[in-house]
Formats: C-alpha cells, structure tokens, sequence
C-alpha cells in the first residue's frame, strides 16, 4: 500500500507547509520545519455513484500500435502492468520497442535489466533502431537500487525485466520466491502510485504457468497481459487478461521479424496467403478472438492405418472438440474414419478452440474422406450439435464482414444466422448432413 504523504508543520508557530523547507513561511524561523503526521482523515461521506466525477485516464501512448490497441490507447500514468510469457516468446523485444516509442514521443523512459547485461540489450537496441537519448538503461536486481534508478532518472515509465529477478535484501527468501516476487511487486505498485509512474513488470511464465509470479501476482497490478505464440512461428499474439482501464477483449497481433515485432493491423493475408485451393481437406473458417475477426485455413488428412488405435492428431485445434465432430460424422452422416488416422490442424500458427470451428472440422474432414475440394472462395462456421444440428454462434455479422472484405463469396452458416454483407451469399444448413450435401462432400452411398 501507498503510505499517506506526510505534511509539514513549523514547531514554533505551528504553520502547516506543504514540503519541507528551511525557513517557515509564517513566522520566519529557520529549521523549525518539521514532519507532521496527517490529521486522522475525517470518515468520507456516500454519495451517489452518479455524482462520482469519472477521471478520464490520461493515455502514455507506446507508438507501438498494437500493444497501445489492447492498452485501450496506451499506458496509464502511475498503474501497473504485468506482461507474462514463457521465456523466448518476445516479452524484452516488445517492451524495448515500446519503451524506445514513449522516448521518441519525448518522455524519459527507464529499462530495468535484470535478466541481461547491458550489452545485451544494448545489442538489441542496435538491431530495433530503439537508441534514443531518453531511453535509459540500468543493470539492477536489487529493489533500492531499483527505486534510486527511478529517483534519479524520474521516468514517465519503467520496465523492470523480470520481477523474477528482483529482490530486497531485507527480505530473507532468495530471487523468484514467493515472499520476494511479491513484496517486490507490492513496493513498485507503491512507487508506481507515488509518483505518477507507469510501471510494466515482465513476468516468466513456464508451460504450466506455474512459477512465482504472474498467477501471484495477477490481483496485485492493474492490468494483466499475457504474450503468446508458437516457438516456431512468428505469429504473436498480445491479449488483456485483466485490465482495470479498457475492454479485455482486444487482440494483438505482431510478426516476429529480424528486426522486432511488427504490429499486424491486417492478418488476413498472413493466414491465407499460402493457400493452395482445389485441395480436399482444406476449408477457411472466420474465428473470433476477443473482438477480433481472424479468417483461418483448416485442414484435414484422413490416411488408411492398421493400428489398433488409430491416430487422432488436432494442431492448433481442441482435441476434445475434434473427438466430438468425428463421432456426430460418423453416426449422423456416415463419414466413418473409425480405421483412419486422422489428422486436423491449423495453418499459421494460430490456436482455434472456439466450436464456431466445429463444422469447418467435420467439412475439411468429410473434404479429405471424399477427396473432394471445395469451391476456394466458400467460408464455414457454425457449432456442431451432438444430433447433427448446425448451432448459430456469438459474432456472426463480424465473421461474414470479415470473410466478405477477404474476398470469400458463400458462407455455409446456421439455419438462424442473419444475411452477410453484399457480395457473401449465406447457405444456411439445419444439419451437418445437408450442409456437406450442399458443399458435395457427403460420402457416397
Ligand atoms: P526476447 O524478447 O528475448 O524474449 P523474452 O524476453 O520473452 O524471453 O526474444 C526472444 C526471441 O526473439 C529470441 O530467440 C530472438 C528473437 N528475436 C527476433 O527474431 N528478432 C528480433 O529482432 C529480436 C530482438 C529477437
Ligand atoms: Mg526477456
């Protein structure tokens, strides 16, 4: 917690000042300002909520464009944001670009090295083009040393990387343990609310999540975000898991490039640019993630097998949910690929576990049974109900807004979805079974 500022007070006179000084404005003594402790407040008054004044947040904008899109326009003078991510996935590239953009944007901005030398990020400096005059750089892991950097430099922000790194010597428990994370963390949420200061914590976060940190201290700050990707892919996904200033629903999207992360403010072509048409298996599927319309390539591979436990394999895809859709197939349309190894993933890098998905999986699945492609300009989502009925799903308009600016031509939708834009004909389907009728992939009989 912030301690309460202390007032000032003149032991002769008894003048309150604001700050100390050396002399008392009210009766002119020297040295007899002294410290004070504040008047017990007096108990606060309930008003109505309406009468509340509602502050509007100034922004610190990053320049970097997507992380300022799920900022909600960028950073909150004196908040706290932690930024959690497996190692390796870009957490130091995107803060070093980000801090760079406030400095060019004429703000002092601090960078807390725990984790690197400051020729190793020095290096990445040079290869961002991030060097800037305002940008400063301190190698510390000690808390003090920490709090002396930010007094002296007086940063509009400060990103200390990692909080794992950081410790108070007079706490006794080492680097990354519970009890140092989180009074670290606690003692910069106070300075950060001190002074004004933005204030970005970078947290490790392993495949189980599990280290001491980002979980623990997910109630401490004001916003949680979270960096994720494929190690090997250069998709990267930004998205708010908790943000006490903004919306959480927005999605970030970068590439990760030679020289840094570059913002994708248009990913369609990222998704579908290598796309090959005329190939059985293969059926685009507009996903929603947060708010954001993402057009997708899905595919499918049936291969003959003789094991006694065929292989299901889902890439970037629920398992649970391609279990599902191969048994409605095979009992409701009589897709059997009960003595197939089935393969189902999808392209680029992105994870799909909405079951918007679910009738583009047993499409691309039928598609590759049959072996027959379809038209490259159709689009389909809907969830697959265990009966076989097609279920309309949440965002509909935007999925047909999106497919239709990407060029698609026919959605194969639900029974109930609304029409698409001009330009995007809707087939609607009341079952799976009538949908891959229309699309000419049932199997034959
Ligand atoms: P880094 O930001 O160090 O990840 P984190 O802080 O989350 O551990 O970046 C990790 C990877 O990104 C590293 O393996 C190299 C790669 N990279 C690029 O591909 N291009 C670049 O411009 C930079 C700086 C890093
Ligand atoms: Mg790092």
């Amino acid at each position: 917690m912030a301690r309460p500022s202390v007032g000032h007070r003149c032991g002769a006179c008894g003048a309150g000042a604001p700050r100390w000084s050396g002399r008392c404005g009210g009766c002119g003594g020297w040295n007899t300002i002294v410290e004070a402790p504040p008047a017990a407040p007096p108990p606060a008054a309930p008003v109505p909520i309406g009468h509340v004044e509602a502050p509007a947040a100034p922004r610190l904008a990053t320049g970097v464009g997507e992380l300022d899109r799920v900022l909600g326009g960028g950073l909150v003078p004196g908040s706290v944001i932690l930024v959690g991510g497996e190692p390796g996935i870009g957490k130091s590239t995107l803060l070093l670009q980000a801090l760079a953009g406030v400095a060019g944007a004429g703000h002092r901005a601090l960078l807390v090295s725990g984790e690197e030398s400051a020729h190793q990020v020095r290096l990445r400096a040079d290869r961002l083009a991030a060097l800037s005059p305002r940008l400063w750089l301190v190698p510390e892991t000690s808390l003090p040393g920490v709090a002396a950097a930010v007094e002296q430099v007086d940063p509009a922000v400060v990103v200390v990387d990692s909080i794992q790194t950081v410790v108070d010597p007079e706490v006794g428990s080492g680097p990354g343990s519970v009890a140092q994370v989180s009074h670290c963390a606690h003692r910069l949420v106070a300075l950060a609310r001190q002074r004004g200061l933005a204030v970005v914590l970078v947290g490790q976060v392993t495949k189980e999540g599990s280290l001491a940190g980002p979980r623990l201290l997910e109630h401490v700050v004001d916003t949680v975000l979270s960096f994720e990707g494929e190690r090997h892919h250069a998709l990267r996904l930004l998205r708010a898991v908790k943000h006490r200033f903004g919306a959480t629903g927005e999605l970030g999207l970068f590439e990760m490039t030679d020289a840094g992360l570059r913002g994708l403010a248009d990913p369609g072509q990222l998704f579908l640019g290598d796309r090959r048409s005329g190939l059985p298996g293969s059926v685009v599927v507009p996903t929603v993630d947060g708010q954001r319309p993402l057009v997708v390539e899905l595919q499918a591979l049936v291969a003959p097998t003789h094991l006694a436990m065929p292989r299901r394999s889902a890439q970037g895809l629920d398992g649970g949910r391609l279990a599902l859709v191969l048994a409605v197939l095979a009992r409701r349309t009589g897709v059997e690929l009960g003595h197939a190894d089935v393969y189902a993933s999808v392209v680029g890098g992105v994870k799909v576990v909405e079951p918007a998905a679910d009738l583009a999986m047993a499409v691309a699945l039928a598609s590759a049974a049959t072996g027959v492609a379809l038209p490259p300009d159709v689009v389909a989502f809907a969830e697959v109900g265990l009966g076989g009925e097609l279920r309309q799903v949440g965002h509909t308009p935007r999925r047909l807004a999106e497919a239709a600016r990407l060029g698609f031509r026919r959605a194969v939708v639900a029974p109930s979805s609304p029409d698409g834009p001009a330009g995007l004909g809707v087939s609607r389907a009341a079952t799976l079974a009538e949908a891959l009728g229309g699309l000419g992939v049932a199997p034959r009989q």
